[in-house]
């Protein structure tokens, strides 16, 4: 009985808890930011090189898979012009050139870390007659932005305005807005996050009709079926969690929310599991070590890490 109470006790706590918003633009537009603290999936599948890079069927380099998979879909067509926000480390971008430059016309690299823009300036010399780097805020550019046949934001979109603590009897106007016009779906009872910038970024893309892949971690992962082992403690149906980091806290991504969206602009999605999009491995190893937790030698704990990591994630294109 006195569980039940302290329980009811604890839900009204959270329930009553104000609404704020979390942001961490001051975040990136200051400091020194080191993505080793992170852990980005397109960091760990850099290069070739990577001791990650034992997981996959057929090792290659993230920026070269996402190339691929936007190449297979028609997306990126020849003498194409893309545009990455949040480039990170430039990894990705370094990626798909080497294995897709030829079919690349002009790149833009727009980013709020003017940190982060030099070193993509150092990792991208090689292709510089192709690159513009922007420092600014997507939130304000992508409205202005034309002429782009492709957008790719790879773990960025968790980074956006999320609004916490929200309740359907306490819903900020701008989420009342986005909820009524999509019919987005929100938890009846309790408190929940809602992913305010993810969803009008990809609003805004959808509007103008340019092309968007998407890369984050989700609050809706998609588990493939050969490998639902994956699947354990994991709520694939969830509304987003925060992810806190160092001097920061990033969202998980409510997926079906930004497909809705899509779907509302009459736009085609395509998307999955980032499990699939790498081709993880589906061996029996991979299951016992996720299984039993196994981390005695350095090649499990590099796996036991990725696969922890990698079934949260999700990828769309918007086409
Ligand atoms: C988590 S890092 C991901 C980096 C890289 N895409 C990757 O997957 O490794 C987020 C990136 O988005 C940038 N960023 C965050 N908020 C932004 C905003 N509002 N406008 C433009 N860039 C932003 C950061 O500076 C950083 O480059």
């Amino acid at each position: 009985m006195i569980h039940l109470v302290l329980y009811r006790f604890v839900q009204i706590y959270y329930e009553k808890q104000m609404v704020t918003i979390n942001r961490t633009r001051k975040y990136h537009r200051n400091e020194p930011i080191d993505l080793m603290t992170e852990y980005t999936i397109c960091e760990s599948l850099a290069s070739v090189d990577s001791p990650y890079m034992i997981v996959l069927d057929n090792p290659r380099p993230y920026g070269a898979i996402v190339g691929d998979i936007l190449k297979s879909y028609g997306i990126l067509t020849q003498k194409c012009t893309m545009c990455e926000v949040g480039g990170g480390y430039g990894s990705l971008m370094r990626g798909l050139l080497e294995a897709h430059a030829s079919s690349v016309n002009h790149v833009c690299m727009i980013d709020l870390s003017r940190f982060l823009l030099e070193r993509q300036k150092r990792v991208l010399t090689q292709w510089s007659h192709l690159m513009t780097f922007v420092h600014a805020d997507a939130m304000e550019l992508i409205p202005a932005i034309s002429h782009v046949d492709v957008i790719i934001l790879n773990e960025i979109i968790g980074d956006l305005d999320t609004w916490e603590h929200v309740t359907v009897t306490d819903m900020p106007e701008e989420v009342v807005r986005f909820v009524d016009r999509y019919g987005l779906e929100v938890p009846r009872q309790g408190a929940f996050n809602f992913n305010a910038g993810a969803v009008a970024l990809i609003e805004d893309i959808c509007g103008k009709g340019i092309p968007v892949f998407v890369a984050e971690h989700a609050s809706d992962p998609v588990i493939p079926p050969d490998m639902a082992y994956l699947g354990r403690d994991l709520d694939t149906d969830g509304f987003p969690r925060e992810i806190r980091l160092r001097g920061h806290s990033e969202y998980t991504i409510r997926f079906s929310h930004l497909i809705r969206i899509a779907d509302f602009w009459g736009r085609t999605v395509i998307g999955g599991s980032l499990i699939d999009l790498v081709a993880v491995k589906k061996s029996q190893k991979m299951r016992f070590i996720f299984i039993s937790r196994a981390s005695a030698t350095a090649e499990q704990e590099i796996i036991l890490e990725f696969l922890d990591h990698i079934r949260e994630y999700r990828w769309l294109a918007i086409v």
